[in-house]
């Protein structure tokens, strides 16, 4: 099928837009400077932090932001471990999620999280990080996913 077309000039910083793509929730995400600054830092707390899993993302976005353009993250809204919809939770630390939690998502059905790159944690269901559909920018306000 043809590419989404996304408008992402209202996507504010920290705020996360949803969109469909062939049937499945995509998120699209304007991470903040902080927000990618504390990536690195979470890396030992990760079990493929360097997206060597090679079908979860296209090669362009095989790098520490997980992304084409640093701040916008692009993901498949989908668990990895058995289809369940993770919830947004950028702030950092709350007490719920654990000492080790940096923002990211949290699966409801089983524990399962993933930080603001979409990269799982150690020590929970899923194996293997959020998916990052194709896509390319069009233009500073457009995205194309597909
Ligand atoms: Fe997300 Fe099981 S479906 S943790």
């Amino acid at each position: 099928g043809a590419p989404v077309e996304v408008n992402i000039s209202k996507v504010e910083p920290g705020q996360l837009l949803r969109v469909v793509w062939r049937g499945k929730p995509v998120w699209v995400v304007n991470r903040t400077d902080e927000m990618l600054a504390n990536l690195p830092a979470n890396d030992a707390n990760l079990r493929d932090p360097a997206s060597a899993v090679l079908e979860q993302q296209p090669a362009y976005t095989q790098n520490a932001h997980r992304s084409r353009q640093p701040k916008y993250l692009v993901l498949v809204g989908i668990c990895t471990h058995l289809g369940c919809s993770p919830s947004y939770r950028p702030e950092v630390a709350p007490e719920d999620l654990g000492a080790d939690w940096k923002g990211g998502w949290y699966c409801p059905c089983h524990g399962s999280r993933f930080d603001l790159a979409g990269r799982v944690y150690k020590n929970v269901p899923a194996a293997t990080n959020l998916v990052v559909p194709p896509h390319y920018f069009k233009d500073d306000a457009t995205l194309l996913i597909g």
